[in-house]
């Protein structure tokens, strides 16, 4: 039987993503803002993000693996599914779930910057900076986690989980 225990509850998360996305509003007024979400588990956040953000933005979607089934990661980036837009002159700003070694964010902003936007920013809801194997800026760093396993608000275990409102830690599987 599985023990689930609420980390970060609803309400948290409801709090932190309006004040990022109020953030988000002023920064890029004027702006033409790309908003790349990383699937699967960036799209809780991305959906309430999109919808707390006061100007006009385009949405995209990247999917990539770095995980497999497994809870550690292999350092490897894998692109499932590239952006469906020429991003050239576009500011970009990738949606995260969660930042945990670094390794993928650092991957796409390099796959990115590499394609002429004009800008290339991170934004996470939740963060492991204790976890961090290489150096990287969070432009837009939402609630820092201790080094749990956590599921829920998108975050999966073998593909389960996802749905759940709140982020969760499981203590048994
Ligand atoms: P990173 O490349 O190690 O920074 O982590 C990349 C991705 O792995 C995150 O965006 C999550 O989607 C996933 N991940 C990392 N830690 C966890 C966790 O505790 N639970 C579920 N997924 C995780
Ligand atoms: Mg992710």
């Amino acid at each position: 039987m599985s023990k689930i225990k609420v980390l970060i509850s609803r309400d948290e998360l409801k709090a932190k993503t309006e004040e990022l996305a109020r953030r988000i509003s002023e920064d890029y007024e004027g702006k033409d803002l790309l908003l790349v979400g990383v699937l699967k588990g960036g799209f809780m956040f991305l959906s309430d993000l999109c919808r707390a953000i006061t100007i006009p933005v385009s949405i995209d979607f990247i999917s990539v693996s770095s995980y497999g089934n497994s809870t550690v990661s292999s350092g490897v980036v894998r692109i499932l599914k590239d952006i469906d837009y020429d991003i050239t002159g576009k500011h970009v700003l990738i949606v995260e779930d969660l930042i945990d070694t670094g390794l993928t964010l650092t991957y796409l902003k390099d796959l990115f910057a590499a394609k002429h936007c004009a800008s290339v920013k991170v934004c996470t809801i939740l963060d492991k900076p204790s976890r961090r194997k290489v150096q990287l800026e969070v432009d837009y760093q939402g609630i820092i986690i201790p080094d749990k396993f956590v599921i829920g608000y998108g975050l999966d275990y073998a593909e389960k989980y996802r749905n759940l409102p709140d982020v969760c830690i499981v203590e048994e599987i």
